[in-house]
């Protein structure tokens, strides 16, 4: 019999495929159905899934060129990591020994700490030392199980430096097996050369937009008190539309800007963090097609009283997503295994839910869902192999790394034995 695959995945104890009938993010009980099959098995051919169904019915399908048993584990699609601002030059544990101690992150960021340190760092350091910082970030970020993350700009804020970071984002591709969808976030804060003319730095901001167009797939807009207020966060958005950009937004972080109206409006393909959202705004949020991106890291990390309304996030039909937010400042993490145990404990996800959250639904919030997030013929073969018996068992033992294996397209890229 000739051989069918190039590779196999046998004896997958529990498969989950995130396969759905319908296209489009999983809202409400569809983010429970996992598509599970128990003692699965899949075959893969030029880097994409090529077939997918129950061990007994592989051998009817042929042989692959090579095989890896599974070992009876749990099988599912990378993790899709829809939030990051992964590159960025040195780290605030400092700040975030005072956070401990009670001072707020936005009076940090006033005093022209917070980001704007963050700024000042990445924009003395050369476009070789961020790319290899920011490929060891990716490297760890593949060994946890991320397949495909969205990495934003934002610590330059002056088009030099938001451009050196795309260029850097652009590198990673060739450095490390992973997706990078690069995002233009030149309105992360005002920058202290234009503290005292916010609405100069704003269309700053709108000139760069035609010298990143090429480089960067969404524009994002930091929507808060102490960042941007409505009014230019519209003002950027419109020119961002016009300039052909999709739209992503951070709302309601720790204030409710109207970010959410916003994003309806401007059609976002994600609106991102919704700690604060008023009840009235979900509907619209449901209805607009965008994905509502949850951050529990940084409600974690920063200690927040306030979290997101998560399960009537879910009852009012928004899809929801989950992402590390790596970053220096607010959620320092890089593994979306952690944050899915922290939206189960925090939250109050299920663990089938978190993990929709962390897959098929955040591959949506990257505009990928056709091409990554589920194990469906004719997707890349984005792959781990967990080392766990059931898949509840990946919220509930936490703080340790599960990943036996990670597959992008198709090729072993991590292994822990
Ligand atoms: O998503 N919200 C803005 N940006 C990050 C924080 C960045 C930083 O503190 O350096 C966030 O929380
Ligand atoms: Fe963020």
């Amino acid at each position: 019999m000739p051989f069918a695959f190039d590779l196999a995945i046998l004896n997958c104890g529990e498969l989950l495929t995130l396969a759905g009938e319908r296209r489009g993010p999983r809202r409400r009980s569809g983010l429970i159905e996992l598509g599970l099959i128990q003692n699965g098995a899949i075959g893969i051919s030029r880097g994409k899934i090529a077939w997918v169904g129950a061990q007994r019915e592989y051998r009817r399908q042929g042989r692959a060129r090579r095989e890896i048993d599974a070992g009876g584990k749990v099988v599912l699609p990378g993790f899709v990591d829809p939030h990051t601002h992964a590159v960025f030059a040195g780290s605030r544990e400092g700040e975030w020994a005072e956070k401990l101690r009670g001072v707020p992150y936005l009076e940090i960021l006033q005093r022209g700490g917070g980001i704007l340190s963050t700024v000042e760092a990445t924009r003395d350091a050369s476009l070789k030392s961020l790319t290899e910082t920011a490929e060891h970030f990716l490297g760890q970020m593949l060994a946890c199980g991320t397949t495909t993350v969205e990495i934003k700009s934002g610590y330059g804020l002056d088009l030099k430096n938001e451009v050196k970071i795309l260029k850097v984002i652009e590198q990673l591709k060739k450095r490390v097996p992973i997706d990078p969808v690069p995002t233009f976030l030149g309105a992360h804060t005002i920058p202290k050369e234009y503290s005292d003319r916010p609405e100069a730095y704003v269309d700053q901001v709108i000139e760069m937009l035609p010298a990143v167009r090429g480089r960067a797939r969404f524009c994002d807009v930091f929507c808060e008190e102490g960042a941007f207020n409505a009014d230019q966060t519209r003002r950027i958005l419109e020119a961002a539309k016009s300039e052909g950009f999709a739209i992503k937004l951070h709302a309601g972080e720790f204030s409710d800007q109207e970010g959410v109206r916003l994003a309806a409006e401007f059609g976002a393909v994600s609106v991102d963090h919704l700690d604060h959202i008023r009840p009235e705004e979900m509907p619209l949020l449901a209805q607009s097609g965008a994905v509502g991106v949850l951050l529990p890291g940084v409600s974690h990390f920063l200690m927040s009283k306030h979290l997101p309304p998560a399960r009537a996030l879910i009852e009012a039909g928004v899809p929801i997503a989950l992402a590390t937010d790596f970053n220096p400042g607010s959620s320092p993490t890089l593994s979306m295994q952690e944050i899915i145990h922290l939206a189960v404990r925090d939250f109050k996800l299920s663990a089938a839910e978190a993990i929709s959250a962390a897959t098929i639904n955040a591959a949506h919030a990257v505009g990928m869902g056709e091409v990554v997030g589920s194990l469906e013929v004719g997707k890349q073969a984005d792959i781990l192999i967990l080392d766990l018996e059931r898949y509840e068992q990946l919220p509930y033992f936490f703080g340790v790394n599960h990943l036996e294996k990670v597959l992008k397209k198709g090729k072993v890229v991590y292994s822990s034995c």
